[in-house]
């Protein structure tokens, strides 16, 4: 899905998260692993600031596994819970309830104190666009959950899906923008596919992405393409456009092909398990 965001979108999708933040206990914020700075949206912290959070680092399986380590262990020094996370895949979910339980302890403790026993932990799944909402809810929320439907007068228009005794998840997602006006960000989220190829162009993204690699993945390219690396990013397009067999009328080489190659092999995998953003960088 394409998202165009206006500032007219931007006040609506926050004015959604205020009201829905009103009637939940925890927010399950989804960021993407391979850029976990990038695909988060600031603003979260002051909509959120009193709930409890956990922060799922998906497509965990796409990103490098130290620097995810290392992003988990950066998050949960800022007091959140993290956890790693494929969100198509049922790995790695078994032990999301018991993180859920374990980040919303006060209140149940609260509760308890109350005398008001079992009841269920409201959360809401929050991220910006692409970040894996839809598939992470249906995944977790699998074939067993129910709906359980309006409830009069208190959260009129919304639905529930009832995960297990004691877990709520408001079945709608709440959107959240990217921080564009941030070049890097910018294009660290073309990179992923994140936003549309057209605002930044295909060759552009895979010069940057050479750079990026060369510097911190080296090896990869030379292995992948068979064409050296030790040279300035334009004319390793080019040899990847050679070993490709990318070529134009008059056998010019087709840059454009190359690039959309070399950013397919990353987006999908093929290239390895890449990060593209360290922890404070
Ligand atoms: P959203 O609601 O946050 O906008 O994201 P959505 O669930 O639609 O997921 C966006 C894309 O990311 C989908 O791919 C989805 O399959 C993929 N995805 C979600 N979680 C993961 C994950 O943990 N790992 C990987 N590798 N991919 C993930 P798509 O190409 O748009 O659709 P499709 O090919 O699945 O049909």
């Amino acid at each position: 899905m394409n998202y165009q965001w206006y500032p007219g979108h931007m006040t609506k999708a926050k004015r959604m998260m205020q009201e829905d933040i009103k009637l939940i206990d925890l927010i399950i914020e989804l960021v993407d692993a391979r850029v976990p700075a990038s695909s988060r949206n600031p603003d979260i912290d002051e909509l959120g600031k009193n709930k409890s959070r956990v922060i799922l680092l998906n497509k965990a399986d796409l990103a490098d596994e130290a620097r995810s380590a290392q992003w988990a262990e950066y998050f949960r020094q800022k007091g959140y819970f993290a956890v790693l996370l494929d969100a198509r895949s049922k790995m790695g979910m078994g032990g999301l309830n018991g993180v859920i339980q374990e980040a919303c302890r006060e209140k149940i403790e609260r509760d308890r104190k109350r005398g008001i026993l079992n009841r269920p932990v409201r959360a809401m799944v929050a991220g910006i666009p692409n970040v894996g909402k839809s598939t992470f809810i249906n995944t977790f929320a699998g074939k067993a959950c129910a709906k359980t439907g309006n409830r009069p007068g208190v959260t009129k228009g919304k639905q529930w899906i009832r995960l297990n005794k004691s877990v709520e998840l408001l079945d709608t997602p709440g959107i959240l923008w990217p921080k564009f006006e941030d070049q890097t960000v910018g294009m660290r989220l073309a990179l992923i596919g994140s936003i549309r190829d057209e605002i930044l162009n295909a060759e552009e993204l895979a010069l940057e992405l050479i750079g990026f690699l060369k510097a911190s993945y080296a090896g990869l390219i030379q292995n992948r393409y068979g064409c050296a690396e030790d040279a300035e990013p334009a004319c390793v397009l080019g040899g990847i456009a050679e070993s490709r067999g990318c070529l134009l009328k008059g056998r010019e080489l087709d840059y454009r092909k190359a690039s959309a190659i070399l950013l397919d092999d990353f987006r999908s995998g093929k290239l390895g398990r890449i990060t593209l953003e360290n922890p404070q960088t």
